[in-house]
């Protein structure tokens, strides 16, 4: 599970990103691959799975119910579904490491069983928030303990009958809303979410792949409890969320040319492509495609000169995870760039306004956090220095990304959860042309 080897990246200035690019599989598809492979009828053959070590935690939790998963192999995986009520009671708690999406989409699945379960986590998942989706649940009928706190370890009782119902989201997360919905597959009668913002639709578009009915109107989703998912194949493509390093990183490259195929360009996780666009960025889609009911492209992104912008807040939802890399990308462009209305980014996998604030701040830019978002003085200078990732993958790997445009060489420590969603990650950014190694202690 989540590594416990202390691994401190070494960027230094780098020369030029040019070349072409895949980088791994999605991580939202994958987890879900997984989960709905599980528990259709046949046999899921998935290909372009992400082996990072959130979705491996999904995938032995389903082994730990009685799933028999195949794989994985350079991203094949062969799920033996065992239908909807053909889980398992699992011997152990299930151990989901760094992982919020596994814990939030289980406690919804695992809430509707007929056996107790428990869900649990690293240091980090062990202090994120869960009455987010235990308290929908609840109305459910549900009953899924937490800490006092909110936080994991879960409990999900199981033997509950669960009835479907109409839920307004207050936050705008895709997790919340596939936590209900795969609970909806078990409630009687009809589960429906409202979202205030859309948010990535995969859960939906797969529900649908897997020939479960799922009603669309706007923000407003329902299934219909009782149904049954028919085995499919999935290819899942490059995560857009493991490309934004590169995208925010040929941005900022003097000469810059890079491609990076076969990459997920799903409307609901366009944000960065919109956001980086609206700051100056050269980016084309090139060859656009539809894979197995999930949008797909090559994305040719040249070096820009960038400029500050007030970020829309419409598009925070649509970029949540992209942040972190956006904040260099700011920090490298003319003027003031301005986020509001993101306060989500601080549970995530790390207080993501503070930690990059201060890591910038660290690297002589001027970033100055607030409670929902940050204001970043572009000057296109970043110094060197000795910055903290605190166990956050896609902090680790934007500061990676800020060395490009360094004047001195950044260590990052504490980047073995890069390995959550992008394994290889050093390798594949050395092979275009950023100058990075690790050191392991
Ligand atoms: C995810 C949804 C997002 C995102 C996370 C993956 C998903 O979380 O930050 O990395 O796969 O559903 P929220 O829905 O809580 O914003």
């Amino acid at each position: 599970m989540t590594s416990n080897k202390n691994i401190t990246f070494v960027a230094q200035p780098a020369g030029l990103l040019k070349g072409t690019l895949r980088v791994p599989g999605d991580k939202s598809i994958s987890h879900r691959s997984i989960m709905l492979g599980s528990l259709a009828d046949g046999v899921t053959e998935v290909s372009g799975f992400l082996q990072g070590e959130d979705n491996l935690a999904t995938l032995n939790a389903f082994r730990a119910m009685g799933v028999k998963i195949d794989g994985p192999d350079n991203g094949k995986v062969v799920i033996h579904g065992v239908g909807m009520n053909g889980l398992k009671a699992p011997a152990e708690p299930l151990e989901l490491g760094n992982s919020g999406t596994s814990m939030r989409l289980l406690s919804g699945l695992l809430s509707a069983q007929a056996f107790d379960c428990e869900l649990t986590g690293d240091a980090s998942l062990n202090t994120r928030p869960m009455r987010r989706v235990t308290d929908p649940l609840a109305q459910m009928g549900a009953n899924v303990e937490t800490t006092e706190d909110g936080t994991p370890p879960m409990k999900c009782h199981g033997g509950k009958a669960l009835k479907g119902f109409d839920y307004d989201m207050p936050v705008a997360s895709a997790q919340v809303k596939s936590c209900l919905l795969l609970a909806g597959l078990y409630a009687i009668g009809k589960t429906c979410v409202t979202e205030p913002a859309p948010t990535r639709d995969h859960t939906e578009r797969m529900l649908k792949g897997f020939g479960y009915p799922v009603e669309i109107n706007a923000n407003h989703i329902c299934v219909e409890g009782g149904g049954k998912l028919t085995a499919t194949n999935i290819d899942v493509p490059a995560d857009i969320s493991s490309a934004a390093f590169f995208l925010v990183g040929a941005s900022i490259c003097h000469g810059a040319d890079l491609t990076l195929e076969h990459v997920g360009v799903n409307p609901t996780r366009g944000g960065v492509i919109t956001i980086l666009k609206l700051m100056g960025a050269d980016i084309e889609l090139l060859n656009p495609r539809e894979v197995g009911g999930e949008p797909v492209a090559d994305i040719r992104v040249r070096y820009a000169p960038l400029k500050g912008i007030a970020i829309p807040e419409d598009q925070v939802p649509l970029a949540i995870d992209e942040f972190p890399a956006l904040f260099i990308a700011a920090a490298c462009a003319e003027g003031e760039t301005i986020l509001t209305g993101a306060r989500e980014l601080r549970v995530k996998e790390s207080d993501r306004i503070q930690v990059m604030a201060d890591g910038l701040q660290i690297l002589g830019v001027d970033a100055v956090p607030t409670d929902d978002g940050m204001v970043i003085q572009g000057c296109g200078k970043i110094g060197g220095g000795r910055v903290q990732s605190h166990g956050d993958h896609r902090i680790a790997m934007s500061f990676a990304m800020a060395s490009i445009r360094a004047s001195d060489t950044i260590e990052i420590e504490d980047c073995a959860n890069v390995d959550t969603s992008f394994p290889d990650f050093v390798s594949l950014a050395a092979g275009v042309g950023l100058k990075i190694s690790q050191a392991s202690a």
